[in-house]
């Protein structure tokens, strides 16, 4: 197939609401060495782009301007150096930037396989929550089958996929959420306990859930105060990683309880990471999670798709907070 000189994209000159997200020309990129071009025919929506939309994102140096963190779609050409893509093979790939357009460079080793029989629209919301969950919870939190875990926003992506990976490796899992609707759905979707967080502080509901004892892993979304309720939430040993604050991330700590309970506090960024590290996490997905798809265990949760030049409609629902799961812009042409 021909590959064109420009392409539309998603490329905000300004930062602001969601009417900045218009199409506009680009060219399209240039593979570099140990890259990929794909073509897209579907990118992932993160709440990660709605922050980088309104200029509360710091930007990883080199880092595309355009948006989007995930996309699905098939080779057309490869860099320097890859051999193990082929033109024509079927991927979706993590991104640090690039991905709302109708191509992007993508390193191949950040390049994962789309699952038998699955959609190029479902395959793009996979790698941003799965890359971020298994760095979380099994490389950070190092996360065993038995142990107990507390998932803020138990409906987000970041949920459901905390969800997938509680139920394929065995752990308990008690998500809060903020709609006793929401918490039904966490409960469907495989979560042992779903706690509706208007209804009271989350913490003693937690303690009496483990009979007292307290979770071995808090995986937090929200920072500020939730970030003493979360170790109050640990058992002994416990381990709290943040991956987000979106509560504030400047807090009082004291630091005799952690002493008392042997706490651990820990967390981390995805976007900055080295590609190295990025294929890492991605050999491990395509040897501990991605056969789960093929064999049906694991299905995406695919909420609403947007065709890209209604990106800006996708951001509202984002951040309405109405969508339980995944959203999708589509790119076909
Ligand atoms: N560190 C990393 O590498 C990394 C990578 C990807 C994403 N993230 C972060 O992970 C979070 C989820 O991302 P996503 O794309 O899955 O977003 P999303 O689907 O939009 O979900 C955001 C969630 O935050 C929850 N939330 C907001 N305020 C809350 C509060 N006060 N108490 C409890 N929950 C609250 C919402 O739950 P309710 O609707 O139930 O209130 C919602 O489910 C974002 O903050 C994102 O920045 C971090």
């Amino acid at each position: 197939m021909t590959i064109p000189a420009t392409m539309r994209a998603i490329d905000p000159a300004q930062p602001g609401g969601p009417d900045v997200l218009q199409v506009v020309e680009r060219p399209v990129p240039t593979p570099g060495p140990g890259e990929v071009l794909i073509r897209i025919h579907a990118a992932g929506v993160n709440r990660p782009d709605v922050l980088q939309r309104m200029g509360l994102y710091p930007m990883p140096p080199g880092a595309p301007t355009i948006m989007g963190l995930e996309a699905a779609g098939e080779v057309v050409a490869l860099g320097e150096g890859v051999s193990t893509l082929a033109v024509g093979d079927p991927v979706t790939a993590l991104v640090a930037g690039g991905g709302y357009a109708d191509y992007v460079a993508a390193p191949a080793v950040q390049c994962l396989p789309v699952p038998p029989g699955m959609r190029f629209a479902e395959a793009a919301t996979l790698p941003e929550t799965w890359f971020t969950v298994w760095a979380n919870l099994a490389d950070l939190a190092t996360c065993k089958a038995g142990e107990s875990l507390l998932v803020h926003g138990g409906t987000s992506g970041i949920g459901v996929t905390a969800i997938d990976f509680a139920k394929l490796f065995n752990l308990q899992i008690i998500v809060t959420c903020g709609t006793d609707a929401k918490c039904k759905a966490a409960l469907e979707l495989g979560a042992t306990h779903a706690i509706n967080y208007r209804d009271g502080d989350f913490a003693p509901v937690v303690r009496d859930l483990t009979g007292g004892k307290g979770v071995d892993v808090v995986l937090d979304m929200v920072g500020g105060e939730y970030f003493p309720r979360n170790l109050a939430s640990l058992k002994e040993g416990g381990r709290h990683v943040s991956i987000a604050f979106q509560k504030g991330n400047r807090l009082e700590l004291d630091i005799a309880f952690l002493m008392r309970r042997r706490l651990h506090v820990t967390g981390s960024l995805l976007r900055p990471r080295s590609a190295a590290e990025k294929g890492t996490i991605a050999e491990a997905l395509r040897t501990h999670v991605w056969p789960h798809f093929a064999d049906g265990t694991l299905k995406p949760h695919l909420f609403k798709e947007f065709p890209l030049d209604q990106a800006d409609d996708a951001h509202r629902l984002m951040e309405s907070g109405g969508h339980v799961g995944k959203i999708a812009l589509t790119l076909e042409a």
